[in-house]
């Protein structure tokens, strides 16, 4: 039984393989709509969610299975103080797959020790969110045509970002990759994504505070919303909230073929007349996220078309 807990539990022949059956999906959905039939996905949401969760469900729904779950951890009974494991124990005898999301980082490793049936980490706090990352890895790929060689810039909040981190992971691993980190000085990078991931592989990266001074350069540009969940102190959030807020005008500096990523949800940091810039790939992303989950679900069920 595999479980989805970081991006590296999938080998990069893996990662490759999912994208090409979210493709196959898009082009021939017909083939898939009955695969999962008798399955059933439940989704554990302790953290808010609009996309993630109901991509998931959505997903499940397209290839035929059933949803089960709770997208506010107030309704279960982990408000009564039922611990992780035991409610990962229960959910294990309804459903054969569990899409998990939790403020805690760590908290669905500690699911998937107690799982009977595979767990998907749908997000860890401030830690991780792999199946971010295969969405924003199959929006790379169908917009550049490969997942090598380009210079990326993760702006906003890099510190508490997820999404960040296990993107950053995933890229690791690609040919020629160039980083750009691109925040306060507040929100930086995490020491130990530079540790672990980019400094034993001699990868190259930069960090700077300028949004303006690294837009020529960039190939593709992953904007970042300032979680105001994450911090302790609100004067904080609303000091560095505003720190990047793309525009047209900002726009204006970038390659004609860059590509503006976001896992969303924005608040301030793109303006909505970026919408239309046919660089704007944020909505594209959310479309992808459908159909790379169904990959992967079908993946750790062992379903084939
Ligand atoms: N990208 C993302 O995780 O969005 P949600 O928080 O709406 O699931």
């Amino acid at each position: 039984m595999r479980h989805l807990i970081d991006i590296t539990d999938l080998t990069v022949q893996e990662i490759d393989e999912l994208i090409a059956t979210a493709e196959d999906i898009i082009a021939n959905p017909a083939r898939y709509a009955e695969v999962c039939h008798g399955r059933k996905l439940a989704t554990l949401f302790f953290e808010p969610s609009t996309r993630t969760r109901l991509s998931f469900e959505a997903a499940m729904l397209d290839l035929g299975g059933k949803t089960l779950g709770f997208a506010d951890a107030a309704t279960s009974s982990a408000s009564k103080g039922e611990t992780v494991g035991d409610t990962v124990r229960v959910v294990s005898c309804y459903a054969d797959i569990i899409a998990m999301r939790h403020p805690k980082e760590g908290a669905p490793y500690a699911a998937a020790q107690v799982a009977t049936v595979p767990i998907i980490n749908a997000g860890d706090g401030g830690h991780n969110h792999p199946t971010q990352t295969l969405t924003d890895l199959l929006t790379i790929h169908r917009e550049r045509g490969s997942l090598d060689n380009f210079t990326i810039g993760f702006c906003g909040d890099l510190k508490f970002g997820r999404t960040v981190h296990s993107l950053v992971a995933a890229l690791s691993r690609c040919k020629g990759i160039k980083f750009v980190f691109i925040s306060p000085p507040e929100l930086r990078i995490p020491d130990y994504v530079k540790e672990n991931t980019l400094d034993p592989l001699g990868l190259p990266y930069t960090e700077v505070e300028s949004m303006e001074d690294a837009m020529p350069e960039l190939d593709v540009l992953y904007m970042t919303r300032v979680q105001k969940e994450r911090f302790f102190n609100e004067a904080d959030y609303l000091r560095l909230r505003d720190t990047y807020i793309l525009d047209p005008e900002k726009l204006s500096a970038a390659k004609p073929e860059m590509r503006i990523l976001h896992p969303l949800p924005r608040v301030n940091e793109i303006t909505v007349d970026v919408d239309k810039d046919p660089r704007a790939c944020y909505f594209k992303q959310v479309a992808n996220g459908k159909f790379v989950r169904m990959a992967l679900i079908m993946k750790l069920l062992e379903v084939h078309a």
